[in-house]
């Protein structure tokens, strides 16, 4: 599986604490910025996030910001993504069971490195239900 990565000022430590995450467990992944942690705008790169899982680039994407919020917010104008923001390893399992997102968003200023490594794990490796769960979010691709 590839996975897309992206944040904001906000969230560079937490990305940067992922992707040590991902290459642990050899998992190939795309660093698309932001690059430092000089203040940028989240949206722009929620949306690059967004548009490289979308485009089929990577299979799943992992945003932060400050909060999680405005990139999260910011992935989920692109068609097709469904990005949760999570705070804990509940949300992040029943996010992929119920609505099998494809995105997942955290924020460096709420949740610390060894939750968020957590939440990570959780999300990578749980697998989505399908049954009456696919009708519900090929209702929310279809919106
Ligand atoms: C940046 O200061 C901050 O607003 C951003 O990281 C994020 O929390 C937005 O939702």
């Amino acid at each position: 599986m590839k996975i897309a990565v992206a944040s904001d000022h906000g969230g560079y430590q937490l990305k940067e604490a992922v992707k040590e995450y991902l290459k642990g467990r050899g998992i190939e992944f795309v660093d698309l910025g932001t690059y430092s942690e000089e203040s940028v705008d989240y949206p722009i790169y929620g949306q690059t996030c967004a548009k490289a899982v979308a485009g089929g680039q990577a299979e799943r994407g992992i945003v932060c910001c400050g909060t999680g919020i405005g990139i999260s917010i910011a992935a989920n104008k692109t068609k097709g993504i469904r990005c949760a923001l999570c705070t804990d390893v509940n949300m992040a399992e029943l996010t992929r069971r119920h609505n099998n997102a494809n995105m997942l968003a955290m924020g460096g200023r709420i949740t610390d490195r060894e939750t968020a490594l957590k939440i990570t794990e959780a999300w990578l490796d749980t697998e989505f239900e399908g049954g009456r769960h696919q009708r519900r979010v090929s209702m929310l691709d279809e919106m």
